[in-house]
């Protein structure tokens, strides 16, 4: 047995940190961290730890997780009706896979910090100009100029401060009845129309709904306990763990529980390019009571994911890690199986998870970066099947969406010809509302089919 090493909030500095952040002052970015470092956290540990149960029941079966979001968040984008076009499209994807699934839903936000961004290559250049690659808000911005693409470390509290009005928002709504599931005549139907849906999209969401309502009150009229859990919407936050200036000093221990809390979201995830079981990411990580998602695409070994899950949990708690399966249409068939035999041969506890965005990536003849539909729903559905041949469960599904309509993916209404309309990710292609919707359907129907067939439980 190798000794296992202290681990502190700071530990990650002796540690190669992949994707590490040129920030050219030092002093600034201590004085930033300081700051940081005294400012209250963004989310509680109550609330991490009630997390970390439902993940716990996700991974024997009886919920589901639904996690969404941009791919680069804006900080520009903390507006209200951007807010809530999000948590909308999350709660209506979230009420159509309760239908199907007959299970209720763990709605997770890729929100209110998804700000930090890895890149396959740290320059850019555009016509003979070399420039910083954009890092996300948290590090740097957009625009191709030298002034903008110098890491800011100020940034790191601006994006805190816009993490903090968003939380705040979306707690307001949650907490103020935005959704209350038992009047479907609340849940804004209007929003449809402005939507442009096919009217077989919107019957089919207005119908399920009216039954969802429906089963609520006849479960409320039996007097069952599990109608709260059902009907009440919670909504946990979500980010990748890169920045690990901003990470560490929202890194704390809290008054009354053991342990250190990541106090910057619920529920952080270590990226496919920042996993190195010996690199600075997974030091942080290792020491922090929340859940923690793990990204895996194509090149994982069922080694690398047991030697990852023996030091980011190992004692194998339960809700504790999140598995995030990345590989693509054409691999996961292939790619998926040994790593749940491997975890399977591991006695090891995990959520599965299918995020069936980054393994999907093409680049179209005018140079945008775009995915189709069809492939997206059909890692899901492989990953479901490799799932239920081995034994194991599909716990979760993974995207990039936003609640607005932008022309990012093909497929679900778009052609590539339309891609132009309306293209807005600062980094890579969403989902639109409707194509999002729609997926959410086309997952319902697999989750019911499974249910019916028997290959899962209830
Ligand atoms: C992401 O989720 O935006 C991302 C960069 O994913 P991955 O680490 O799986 O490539
Ligand atoms: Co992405």
């Amino acid at each position: 047995m190798i000794p296992v090493e202290p681990w502190s909030p700071s530990s990650w500095q002796t540690k190669p940190e992949a994707q590490q952040i040129a920030y050219d002052d030092p002093a600034a970015v201590e004085a930033v961290v300081r700051k940081l470092r005294g400012l209250p956290p963004l989310v509680t540990s109550w609330e991490i730890e009630r997390l970390k149960r439902l993940l716990a029941e996700a991974q024997q079966g009886k919920r589901f997780l639904l996690q969404g979001g941009d791919c680069a968040e804006a900080i520009d984008d903390c507006q209200p009706a951007v807010i809530v076009n999000k948590l909308k499209i999350l709660l209506q994807m979230s009420l159509v896979l309760i239908h199907g699934g007959k299970r209720p839903i763990i709605r997770v936000g890729r929100f209110a910090g998804q700000y930090a961004k890895p890149r396959s290559s740290p320059t850019e250049t555009k016509q003979g100009l070399t420039l910083p690659s954009y890092f996300g808000d948290l590090v740097n911005r957009p625009e191709f100029e030298a002034s903008a693409r110098r890491a800011d470390p100020n940034l790191m509290l601006t994006g805190y401060t816009h993490a903090a009005m968003t939380l705040n928002f979306i707690r307001s709504l949650s907490a103020g009845g935005f959704a209350d599931l038992h009047h479907p005549e609340y849940w804004d139907l209007s929003f449809f129309e402005r939507a442009e849906l096919p009217a077989e999209l919107r019957d089919e969401y207005q119908s399920t709904s009216e039954k969802l309502a429906e089963a609520l009150r006849f479960m409320e009229a039996l007097g069952e306990r599990p109608v709260d859990d059902l009907s009440r919407v919670e909504f946990y936050s979500s980010h990748e763990g890169l920045n690990l200036h901003y990470e560490s000093a929202q890194t704390r221990q809290v008054p009354r529980r053991s342990g250190h809390y990541l106090l910057t979201t619920h529920l952080p995830w270590i990226g496919e390019r920042t996993r190195d079981l010996d690199g600075a990411h997974v030091e942080l990580f290792r020491g922090v009571e929340n859940p923690v998602g793990i990204k895996l695409g194509p090149s994982a070994t069922p080694d690398d994911v047991l030697r990852l899950l023996e030091r980011l949990n190992p004692t194998d708690a339960a809700g504790k890690i999140v598995l995030v399966t990345r590989m693509g249409a054409a691999k996961v068939e292939r790619a998926l199986p040994p790593l749940v035999e491997g975890v399977m041969r591991g006695g090891r506890r995990v959520l599965w998870v299918c995020d069936p965005m980054h393994g999907n990536m093409m680049v179209t003849p005018g140079g945008l970066k775009t995915r189709s539909f069809d492939d997206i729903l059909r890692e899901i559905e492989c990953s479901f099947e490799v799932h239920a041949s081995l034994g194991t469960q599909l716990g979760g599904v993974h995207f990039e969406l936003t609640g607005d309509d932008v022309t990012e993916c093909i497929g679900g209404g778009l052609t590539e010809a339309d891609l132009d309309r309306n293209y807005l990710t600062a980094c890579d292609p969403r989902l639109n509302y409707r194509q999002a919707l729609e997926m959410s359907f086309r997952i319902a129907r697999r989750m019911a089919a499974m249910r019916r067939s028997g290959s899962v439980s209830p």
